[in-house]
């Protein structure tokens, strides 16, 4: 077999079987073409991504001006590292720190790189701004948050899954409930070398939970009072997933330092970024943090165009009221159903919990179900569905995959 045949669904799944690392579980559907909210297998059988690769595809498969930047930038320049400058990194720069309101921008590559990138910035700025002792600094992360699979990170994750057996691990993280302000509190006050909260404003991951109205404020105001560094990890809800540019946005909370990557390319290309003002990222000086490919022409080129398309193409707006008429059809098929228990989330991230044990594989059942029915969806922690469309999918559209989630749910009922 030629390297480029065209290959059934059961080839390609076999190849990646027998050749790759086992370190995901797919659901079994081979994908070959990609448009808008609508992806196709190698078989040619059409269905709508409700998952957008993890939130990364927010613009929609393969957006034309998204998918225009990149080839014309490719054709053009592709990388130079940053041992010399390029002519497209500070256009991004400038256009996504006034986008988002900050003066500065570092760039990687993927969520969980951004994420050791703030957290070394917030350890530096602790040592050398906040005055906190040589190596004593904390940072303090929440129950169940999700915020990648590096060394550091699992060392702070609580998924069993992620940390067995990869130890030792990283030292200087406080963990606390999420969504709990007196937990907060306590771990800020009781520790003098506390130098940030890590947080994401809807924890993703862990099956879409929603904090109560107002902890993401209160705990800007608490971290503000004791000197603590706000960290807001937007890679999954960030670039108007929840209805906002940013999650933090609803509660018009400004972080000290903010996280983003996946739909900053627009699913394209890998992009991530780290944002801050001048007192907290001019710790950072030459040699300290960087990356080959962090900040390359093509990267700079399609950021810039999955910006402006999130803008141009309103899509918050969109995400909010298509979200708002999501979770209403989803609660009055709940009101019936034996089989659903919740539906939750904002703008377009959405999850439902499956009435049957954490560990049962109802909720992979039900998944197989939606991609037989032309709808793909995947399982998050136990037994939880979570639904995020790419947001440029119309009411019609989405009316159309209510029917499909519906129906197929129905099937599940006792
Ligand atoms: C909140 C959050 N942070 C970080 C990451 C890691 O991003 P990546 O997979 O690009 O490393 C994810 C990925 O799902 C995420 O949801």
């Amino acid at each position: 077999m030629a390297v480029i045949d065209q290959l059934t669904s059961q080839q390609a799944i076999e190849l990646e079987n027998k050749y790759g690392a086992h370190n995901y579980h797919p659901l079994p559907v081979v994908l070959s073409r990609g448009e808008g909210v609508h992806v196709w297998d190698v078989e040619g059988k059409q269905y709508y991504d409700f998952l957008s690769a993890y939130s990364a595809v927010n613009q929609g498969h393969c957006h034309p001006e998204i998918v225009g930047a990149m080839t014309s930038q490719a054709q053009t320049l592709t990388l130079t590292s940053r041992a010399f400058y390029n002519d497209m990194l500070g256009k991004f720069e400038k256009y996504a720190s006034e986008t988002f309101k900050f003066d500065k921008l570092l760039p990687m590559n993927t969520g969980a790189e951004a994420v050791e990138t703030a957290l070394k910035i917030c350890r530096k700025w602790a040592y050398e701004v906040k005055g906190i002792d040589e190596n004593e600094a904390e940072i303090i992360v929440c129950e169940n948050n999700f915020h990648g699979r590096t060394t550091t990170i699992i060392s702070f994750s609580n998924d069993p899954v992620a940390r067995k057996n990869f130890g030792p691990y990283t030292k200087g993280f406080i963990k606390i409930d999420y969504d709990n302000l007196e937990a907060l509190e306590e771990a800020i006050v009781n520790n003098k070398n506390v130098a940030g909260f890590l947080v994401e404003p809807i924890q993703g991951e862990a099956g879409v939970y929603v904090p109560t109205e107002g902890y993401l404020a209160k705990a800007k105001a608490l971290c503000e009072k004791h000197n603590v560094l706000f960290i807001a990890d937007e890679v999954q809800t960030g670039i108007a997933r929840t209805g906002k540019l940013l999650a933090v946005d609803h509660e018009n909370v400004k972080p000290d330092i903010l996280i983003l990557g996946k739909a900053l390319s627009g699913g394209a290309y890998p992009v991530s970024a780290v944002l801050a003002n001048d007192p907290i990222m001019n710790v950072i000086r030459p040699g300290n943090h960087g990356s080959t490919f962090g900040g390359n022409p093509v990267a700079a080129a399609v950021a810039i165009a999955a910006l402006e398309v999130v803008k141009k193409e309103d899509l918050a707006n969109n995400a909010e009221e298509l979200g708002q008429l999501f979770r209403a059809e989803l609660s009055k098929f709940i009101e019936t159903s034996s089989i659903v228990n919740a539906v939750r989330g904002k703008g377009l991230l959405n999850a439902i919990l499956i009435n049957d044990a954490e560990d049962s594989d109802t909720a992979w059942n039900i998944c197989l179900k939606l991609r037989d029915n032309g709808l793909l969806a995947k399982p998050t922690h136990g037994n939880i569905i979570r639904f995020a469309p790419p947001l440029v999918m119309n009411k019609e559209q989405l009316l159309d995959c209510i029917s499909i989630i519906t129906t197929t749910l129905k099937e599940f009922e006792n």
